[in-house]
């Protein structure tokens, strides 16, 4: 299926760059954009043009080689410094995703470990990281999807919230990559996308991927899930995350703790789908998350030809974190977790 080839990330062919595909023109175009300099990547990442835990974590990694190539260093010691700052220039884009620290640390980790090689064979070392991490995450996306089908059956109702496909991560994705599996094996799925305000990730994206592949999608207003879980439309919640603490506290899109809320309350199971680069488990619970706010003209004019709203202040955290309580399962690429989820996290990904 044509979704599946489409990397939303990728090294160009002259590794000197990384294409992305332009998440915030979609769904009526698909534009591929270019990203060569260090500004290249912090707008892209701060802009959403490619956004999504795992591919903002992909897109550091080439980022760090990509940025390598410019790095004028006579020893490795100097390269390291350089190597730090753009570390640290890039995880400043955006706060919550685990997964961009964690790609970050991998190939500044990698450089360390060769620091005394020649810089030429550092940044090879840097490239191979980069491609691991893509190819890994590809790996995982798989699994936590062979997972999610161990808990559906064919013709089950779901709720969706923001965007956890193959743009957010690579070909299957996570949330929503068990109903791409699903497809492929002839299951009928009935998805429920809600827009998620304010930038739209559901009704842009997720309906846009499931719609391509040929899956039954119901667009929603993100106030509308408790009317859809209340008919019985919806047999589950899957969501994706940004970061997931020790104790199953899960940051993710803003709306995703009351799309929780709700599904307690009707009795529907709520799925967090999670690789382990996101889960953080310095995080002892969502407390220690960091949550990224936003510019409040997102939810008064974005996506609007003209604005929705009076020049009044706004609050636009990007983020909320669903208490761990209000987890049904979290679902990563070693196996299904439950809770207490300090042990079961803790088994599969303590050291
Ligand atoms: O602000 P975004 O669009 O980057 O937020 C993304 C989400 O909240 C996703 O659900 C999460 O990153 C998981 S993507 C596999």
């Amino acid at each position: 299926m044509e979704y599946l080839k489409n990397d939303s990330v990728k090294l160009s062919d002259d590794e000197m760059s990384v294409i992305i595909i332009d998440q915030t023109i979609l769904p009526n175009d698909l534009v591929f954009k270019k990203l060569s300099v260090r500004e290249d990547f912090f707008e892209a990442i701060k802009n959403l043009r490619v956004r999504g835990a795992p591919a903002i974590g992909i897109c550091a990694g080439y980022a760090m080689y990509v940025l390598s190539l410019s790095i004028n260093a006579v020893n490795g010691e100097e390269f390291l410094k350089e190597i730090l700052n753009i570390g640290e220039y890039l995880c400043s884009s955006r706060p919550t995703a685990a997964d961009l620290s964690a790609a970050v640390k991998k190939c500044i980790a990698a450089a360390k470990e060769n620091i005394s090689s020649p810089i030429e064979k550092i940044r090879e070392i840097l490239k191979c990281t980069a491609i691991n991490i893509h190819k890994e995450n590809i790996e995982m996306c798989r699994k936590i999807s062979e997972y999610g089908l161990s808990l559906v059956k064919n013709g089950d109702g779901i709720l969706t919230h923001c965007n956890a496909g193959p743009l957010a991560a690579s070909r299957y994705g996570t949330g929503l990559g068990t109903l791409f599996l699903g497809k492929e094996r002839g299951y009928e799925f009935h998805v429920y996308v809600d827009e998620t305000r304010p930038l739209l990730q559901g009704s842009r994206l997720t309906a846009y991927e499931l719609d391509n592949a040929g899956i039954d999608v119901h667009l929603i207003c993100d106030n509308m899930a408790s009317s859809v879980m209340k008919a019985g439309l919806i047999n589950a919640v899957f969501v994706g995350c940004d970061r997931v603490a020790a104790n199953g506290d899960t940051a993710n899109k803003i709306g995703t703790s009351g799309a929780a809320i709700i599904a307690k309350h009707y009795g529907v199971p709520f799925y967090v789908f999670c690789p382990s680069t996101t889960i953080d488990l310095s995080c002892k619970s969502g407390k220690d998350i960091p949550i990224e706010f936003r510019d409040g003209e997102e939810i008064r004019s974005m996506f609007f030809s003209r604005p929705v709203a009076p020049e009044v202040k706004c609050y636009d955290p990007a983020f909320d974190v669903t208490e761990e309580n209000l987890i049904t399962a979290i679902i990563t690429e070693k196996g299904i977790c439950r809770r207490p989820y300090e042990k079961s996290l803790g088994e599969l990904f303590g050291k």
